[in-house]
């Protein structure tokens, strides 16, 4: 029986490769038994691109089978070739393509895309499977050396964060409402996104998920310290990298370690010591208090300025002989303005005059550089004995 089916095959298949050869002097050709060659499955594909009219002289014009019973749409026994009844499709990547920094960047799009002929069918939570069989890759994606079994990305994953349509991609296996697989290894993303709110997926750019802005609690790694003081004044909102230079969002370390690092405006060699800071300009270069301890700007001047001509000492004029006659910085200078103050710590100058925040009392001429002190001294200064007249500063 098997051979006479075989010789029937035999008489049809030869008139038609006759027929093809008049039509198409490239169309593919049958071996001895009448079959395409064994590699078939994967160079069909290619065949296919390049001219599908060949195709359709054998297999129909509709592809559904013609005269060689082969119907691309829904053939029986061919495993997952064009399951669920499609028919041939347009790849939509260039082959070769299984270089990881090219189909890597088009896989973070949008997984839902591949997953429309990689991988199997399924929504929110279904943890699909990405190892349908084609062309080169005898496991689809889950092939050795390629991606682990139920994981359709690389892992560690650290560039996540960029990867697209995430709603929904993600879901597929990272459950539903991204709480984890009840099945597979697909963590939540609350794993590490600990500040996360059930069931919605991280903003890209709003670092809330796992900080505050500024750092504002007590569980690692959101611990407030000192950051609010800071990243409130003039020139540092959302400058994390003044003081986490090296560090941060897309750093390799960000994560991993903590990493302190100093911008080049603070300073020569600034450093801390995991307690305190040193060598930082906007702290006279003088040791800082501990990270996470207040400092009352009002009354500890000292702490950062000190008699010195680098920025921000102070060093004009009599200001040694005052203060070794027990002079408070506050009796000639009323800092209650802190807007004023630290009108951009940024830059290693003063951005306000200094001769502004001297007390009205002292009748500071500027351009004489020359006091002119009015008596009684008004409440509010310790110092009550001072000269009368005008006075040269300088
Ligand atoms: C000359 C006739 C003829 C032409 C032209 C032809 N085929 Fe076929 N095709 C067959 C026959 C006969 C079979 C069944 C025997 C076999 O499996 O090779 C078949 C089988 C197939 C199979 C199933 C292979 C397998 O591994 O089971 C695929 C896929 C296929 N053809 C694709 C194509 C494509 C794509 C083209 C156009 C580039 C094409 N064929 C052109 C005759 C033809
Ligand atoms: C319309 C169907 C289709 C879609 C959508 C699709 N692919 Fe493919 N892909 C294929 C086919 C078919 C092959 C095998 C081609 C061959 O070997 O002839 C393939 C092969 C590959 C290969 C192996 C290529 C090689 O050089 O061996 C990689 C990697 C790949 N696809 C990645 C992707 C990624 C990533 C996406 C999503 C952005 C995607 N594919 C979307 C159909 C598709
Ligand atoms: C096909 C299923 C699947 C899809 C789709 C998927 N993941 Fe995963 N993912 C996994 C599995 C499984 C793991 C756990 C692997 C392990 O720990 O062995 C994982 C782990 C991760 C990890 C942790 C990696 C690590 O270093 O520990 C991150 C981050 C991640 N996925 C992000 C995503 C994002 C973002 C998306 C959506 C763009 C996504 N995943 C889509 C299956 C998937
Ligand atoms: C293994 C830990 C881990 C898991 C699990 C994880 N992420 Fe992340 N994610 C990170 C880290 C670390 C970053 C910061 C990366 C960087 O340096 O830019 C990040 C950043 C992001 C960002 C950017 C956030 C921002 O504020 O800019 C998004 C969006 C994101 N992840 C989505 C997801 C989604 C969706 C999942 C779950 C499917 C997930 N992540 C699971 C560790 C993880
Ligand atoms: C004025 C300097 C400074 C600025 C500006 C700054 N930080 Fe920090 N940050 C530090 C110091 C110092 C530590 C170390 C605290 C410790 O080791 O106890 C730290 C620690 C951290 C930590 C680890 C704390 C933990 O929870 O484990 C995170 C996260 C952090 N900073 C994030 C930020 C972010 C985000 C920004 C910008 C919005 C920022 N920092 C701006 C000085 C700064
Ligand atoms: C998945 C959680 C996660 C997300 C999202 C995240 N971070 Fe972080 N970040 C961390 C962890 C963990 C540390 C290290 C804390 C430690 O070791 O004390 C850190 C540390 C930092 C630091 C301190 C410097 C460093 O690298 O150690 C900065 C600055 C920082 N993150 C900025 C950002 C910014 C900006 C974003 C948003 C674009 C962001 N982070 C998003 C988890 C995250
Ligand atoms: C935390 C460190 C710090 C403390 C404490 C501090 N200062 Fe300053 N001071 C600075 C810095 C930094 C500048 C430069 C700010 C700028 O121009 O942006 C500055 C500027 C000044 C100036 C120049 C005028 C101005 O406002 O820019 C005077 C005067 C001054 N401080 C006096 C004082 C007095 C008096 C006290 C105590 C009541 C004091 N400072 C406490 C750091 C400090
Ligand atoms: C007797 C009054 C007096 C006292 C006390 C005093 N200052 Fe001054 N300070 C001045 C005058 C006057 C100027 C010069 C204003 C100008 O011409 O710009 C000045 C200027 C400064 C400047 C600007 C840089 C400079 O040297 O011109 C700083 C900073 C400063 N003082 C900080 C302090 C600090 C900190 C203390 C306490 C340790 C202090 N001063 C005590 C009167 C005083």
């Amino acid at each position: 029986m098997q051979i006479i089916t075989s010789f029937i095959k035999i008489i049809i298949l030869t008139s038609l490769i006759c027929s093809c050869g008049k039509v198409n002097e490239q169309a593919p050709s049958l071996n001895s038994i009448n079959e395409h060659p064994d590699t078939w499955r994967v160079e069909h594909r290619a065949a296919y691109i390049d001219n599908s009219n060949q195709c359709r002289e054998c297999h129909g014009t509709d592809l559904m089978g013609g005269i060689t019973k082969i119907d691309c749409f829904n053939q029986a026994g061919l495993g997952e070739c064009h399951a669920a009844g499609h028919g041939p499709r347009t790849v939509i990547h260039p082959i070769p393509f299984s270089d990881p920094v090219l189909h890597g960047a088009m896989a973070k799009v949008d997984l839902t895309v591949c997953q429309d002929c990689h991988g199997t069918r399924g929504g929110a939570g279904s943890d699909p499977r990405f190892n349908i069989v084609y062309g080169s890759l005898p496991q689809g994606c889950e092939t050795s050396g390629c991606h682990a079994p139920q994981m359709a990305h690389p892992k560690p994953w650290k560039t996540h964060a960029s990867s697209g349509n995430q709603a929904n991609a993600c879901a597929l296996c990272h459950g539903a409402n991204f709480e984890g697989s009840v099945i597979t290894a697909a963590p939540s993303c609350k794993s590490c996104h600990k500040l996360l709110p059930d069931g919605v997926v991280p903003f890209a750019g709003q670092c809330i998920s796992c900080h505050g802005n500024p750092p504002n609690g007590t569980v690692t790694p959101n611990i407030a310290g000192s950051h609010a003081a800071h990243l409130g004044l003039t020139g540092m909102s959302g400058n994390c990298s003044a003081c986490h230079t090296g560090g941060g969002a897309g750093a390799a370390n960000h994560a991993v370690s903590l990493t302190v690092g100093f911008a080049p405006e603070f300073g020569q060699n600034p450093s801390f010591n995991g307690s305190t800071c040193s060598n930082v300009s906007c702290h006279g270069g003088q040791a800082t208090p501990v990270w996470g301890v207040s400092l009352d700007v009002t009354a500890n001047c000292t702490k950062c300025h000190k008699s010195a001509t680098t920025y921000p000492g102070y060093h004009s004029g009599e200001h040694t002989i005052h203060l070794l006659k027990g002079l408070l910085c506050t009796d000639c200078h009323d800092m209650n303005n802190q807007a004023v103050h630290f009108a951009n710590v940024v830059t290693p100058v003063f951005e306000t005059s200094p001769e502004s925040t001297l007390r009205t009392y002292l009748n500071y001429n500027k351009s004489s550089q020359s006091c002119m002190v009015s008596s009684p001294t008004p409440a509010g200064v310790q110092f009550t004995g001072c000269h009368g007249g005008s006075q040269a500063w300088q």
